[in-house]
């Protein structure tokens, strides 16, 4: 296995690629009733085809660590990929941050209109729950069940979804470093910890090691946030391929307006190597990961 993380990022996403694929099609599972055409059609649109897959690849690699690489895993890592996703949906409506252009596609209430992404994202978050509860992802009920929950804490109010509420409420308005670093480790932090803790889970580590892999995805969280915002000031729309300046243009309290970039280019620096220090008990077997941990905060797109 090569340890570009680009080329591995790549190689694995295909895995996940598929699996989205079975995941969204047409054929309805049993009890449900038929799959509307346009709303599937909205959810591929919005899954399928572009996604750097950062968190699948994550969860993936973090089960790897302790020993587990099977369907089970990729079903895991797709669920969270479809939490990710439905999140991407809702974020660039125009009610949220109001984006026509997202991995390089116009947006999905672009491609089609307001309800059917707003449904598309509701209907993605549904699956994300369908397909995380499922019997392959874990033989024991008790462990899918611990990570049905964690993936609901780290989704909803008191994560993703209220980082959203909170990032919302910070347009334009002062904001402490304390506070952005809060809704930071929300809104983008908490799927990318869950990715890591997740792994761990699958493949039965011992508590101290899902603490472990805990601490690692709450600082590559953290790097990812940061390099998001970096990017935004720094990069281009065609590279990125979504809209660029937008924060600043929708006077969003970030880490980088308040730090300018070079402080933040060294706390990224600092924190890859907090990430490595939290590996190394792991030595070489944890290469990948580390790598992973580096391409957050170096990445171009
Ligand atoms: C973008 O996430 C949105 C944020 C959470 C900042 P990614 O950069 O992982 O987006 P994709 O999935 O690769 O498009
Ligand atoms: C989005 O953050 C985070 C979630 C979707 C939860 P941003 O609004 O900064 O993401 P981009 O820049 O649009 O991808
Ligand atoms: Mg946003
Ligand atoms: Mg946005
Ligand atoms: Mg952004």
């Amino acid at each position: 296995m090569t340890l570009d993380p680009n080329q591995h990022l790549t190689f694995q996403a295909k895995f996940v690629e598929a699996t989205l694929e079975t995941l969204l099609a047409t054929q309805a599972l049993p009890d449900e009733t038929v799959r509307p055409p346009r709303l599937l059609a909205a959810m591929r649109h919005g899954a399928l085809n572009g996604g750097k897959r950062l968190r699948p690849v994550l969860v993936m690699e973090a089960a790897n660590l302790f020993g587990r690489a099977d369907d089970g895993v990729l079903q895991a890592a797709c669920a969270l990929e479809l939490i990710h996703c439905y999140s991407l949906v809702h974020d660039d409506l125009p009610a949220m941050d109001d984006d026509d252009l997202r991995r390089g596609q116009p947006t999905v209430h672009k491609a089609y209109d307001e309800a059917t992404a707003i449904l598309a994202g509701d209907a993605l978050l549904t699956l994300a729950f369908d397909v995380i509860t499922g019997e392959a992802v874990h033989a024991d009920a008790a462990v899918r069940l611990r990570l049905s929950r964690e993936l609901a804490r780290a989704s909803g109010i008191g994560g993703m979804a209220g980082g959203q509420m909170l990032d919302l409420e910070s347009e334009h308005r002062e904001r402490s470093e304390a506070e952005i670093r809060q809704l930071q480790s929300m809104k983008t932090g908490a799927l990318l910890r869950y990715a890591c803790r997740a792994g761990a889970i699958l493949a039965d580590a011992a508590e101290a090691d899902v603490d472990r892999l805990t601490r690692f995805g709450e600082v590559i969280g953290l790097a990812f946030q940061l390099a998001d915002d970096l990017l935004d000031v720094e990069a281009s729309a065609e590279t990125m391929g979504k809209a660029t300046g937008k924060d600043a243009e929708a006077g969003k309290a970030t880490l980088v307006g308040l730090w300018g970039t070079d402080r933040t280019r060294n706390e990224l620096g600092r924190l890859v190597e907090e990430a490595e220090t939290l590996l190394a008990p792991y030595g070489s077997r944890a290469a990948i990961l580390s790598a992973l941990a580096r391409f957050i905060v170096n990445r171009t797109n």
